[in-house]
C-alpha cells in the first residue's frame, strides 16, 4: 500500500484489532482506530506512538462510523478497512435462570454483525469514489470465529453473529467486484487478547485439548501478518480464510455442563 494511505480499523484499540494498527503503521499506513472506550483509546495510542488517529464511536451507529471514515480521509486516502470490532458471549439457550435473553442476543448481532455490515456498506461508499491503484479502489477484511463453523454449547448468539459474517463476504465480494473493491473474512482460532482474559480458567483449559499444532494460543502479530497479506494480494477475495492451527472445536459439553 502507499504510504500515503489511512486505513480505518474497528477495535483497533485493542486484542487483534491493536495488532494490526500496529503492522499497517510499520508499513507507513496511518490507522484510524474505532472504539468506544475513550481510555482504551488513548492507552492504545500510547502503545502504537506513532501517526495513529482514534475516534470513539460505535460500529453500529451511522453517525459514529462515518466520522471515523471522515477522519481516515483527513488522513490518506482510505484504501483498507479492517473490522475486528467484536463483542464474546456465552450462555446457554435453556439457561439455570431461564431462557437466553432475547436482548442480549440482539445485542451480541448488533454489535458483531450489524456492525460490520454498517462498517462495510459506509466503507464502500467512500472506496468507490477512490482513484484505482493498481487493479483496485479498496480492501475490506471481516473478523469471524471458528464459531462461525463449529459453535460450541452457549454460543447460538455468537455463533450466529459470525456465521452472519462469514455468509455474507461471497455476496459482498462479489457486488463490490464492481466498484473494484476486495472483501475478505479471517476467521481466527484462539488468540491472546484482553477478550479471552475473560474466560474462565476451566474453559480455556478444555479449548486447550483442541489445539493440534502448534500446541499453543496464537499471538495477535500472526492475526495481524495475514491480515497485512490479504491486503496486498489482490487475488484473495470473497473467501474466508481460517488462521487457527487447525483446531476444530468440540462441542464445549464438557465443561459448559459443570
Ligand atoms: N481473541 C480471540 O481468540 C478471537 C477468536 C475468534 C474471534 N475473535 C474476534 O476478533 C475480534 C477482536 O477480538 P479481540 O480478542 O481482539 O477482543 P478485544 O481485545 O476485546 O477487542 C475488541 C475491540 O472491539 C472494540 N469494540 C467492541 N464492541 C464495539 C462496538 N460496538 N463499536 C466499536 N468498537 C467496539 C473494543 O473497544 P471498546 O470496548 O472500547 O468499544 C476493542 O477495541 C472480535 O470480533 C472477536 O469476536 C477473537
Amino acid at each position: 500500500m502507499s504510504l500515503t494511505t489511512a486505513a480505518l480499523v474497528t477495535g483497533g484499540t485493542s486484542g487483534l484489532g491493536l495488532a494490526v494498527a500496529a503492522r499497517l503503521m510499520a508499513s507507513g499506513v496511518v490507522p484510524v482506530l474505532l472504539g468506544r472506550s475513550e481510555e482504551r483509546g488513548e492507552a492504545a495510542l500510547k502503545s502504537l506512538g506513532g501517526p495513529a488517529v482514534f475516534v470513539r464511536g460505535d460500529v453500529a451507529s451511522e453517525p459514529e462510523v462515518a466520522g471515523a471514515l471522515d477522519a481516515a480521509e483527513r488522513h490518506g486516502s482510505l484504501r483498507a478497512v479492517v473490522n475486528c470490532a467484536g463483542v464474546p458471549h456465552a450462555a446457554r439457550v435453556l439457561g439455570r435462570s431461564g431462557p437466553h435473553s432475547l436482548d442480549r442476543f440482539v445485542e451480541v448481532v448488533t454489535a458483531n454483525l450489524v456492525g460490520t455490515f454498517n462498517v462495510v456498506r459506509l466503507a464502500a461508499a467512500r472506496m468507490a469514489g477512490n482513484e484505482p491503484v493498481g487493479e483496485e479502489r479498496g480492501v475490506i477484511v471481516n473478523t469471524a470465529s471458528l464459531a462461525a463453523f463449529e459453535g460450541q454449547v452457549g454460543q447460538a448468539a455468537y455463533a450466529a453473529s459470525k456465521g452472519g459474517i462469514v455468509s455474507m463476504t461471497l455476496p459482498l465480494a462479489r457486488e463490490l467486484a464492481g466498484s473494484l473493491i476486495r472483501v475478505v473474512t479471517v476467521a481466527p482460532g484462539f488468540f491472546h487478547t484482553p477478550a479471552v482474559a475473560t474466560v474462565p480458567a476451566a474453559a480455556r483449559a478444555e479449548l486447550d485439548r483442541d489445539l493440534v499444532h502448534p500446541r499453543r494460543w496464537g499471538d495477535p502479530a500472526e492475526f495481524a501478518a495475514l491480515v497485512a497479506h490479504v491486503i496486498d494480494n489482490p487475488m484473495i477475495n470473497g473467501e474466508t480464510i481460517r488462521v487457527d492451527g487447525a483446531v476444530r472445536m468440540s462441542s464445549g459439553l464438557r465443561h459448559r455442563s459443570s
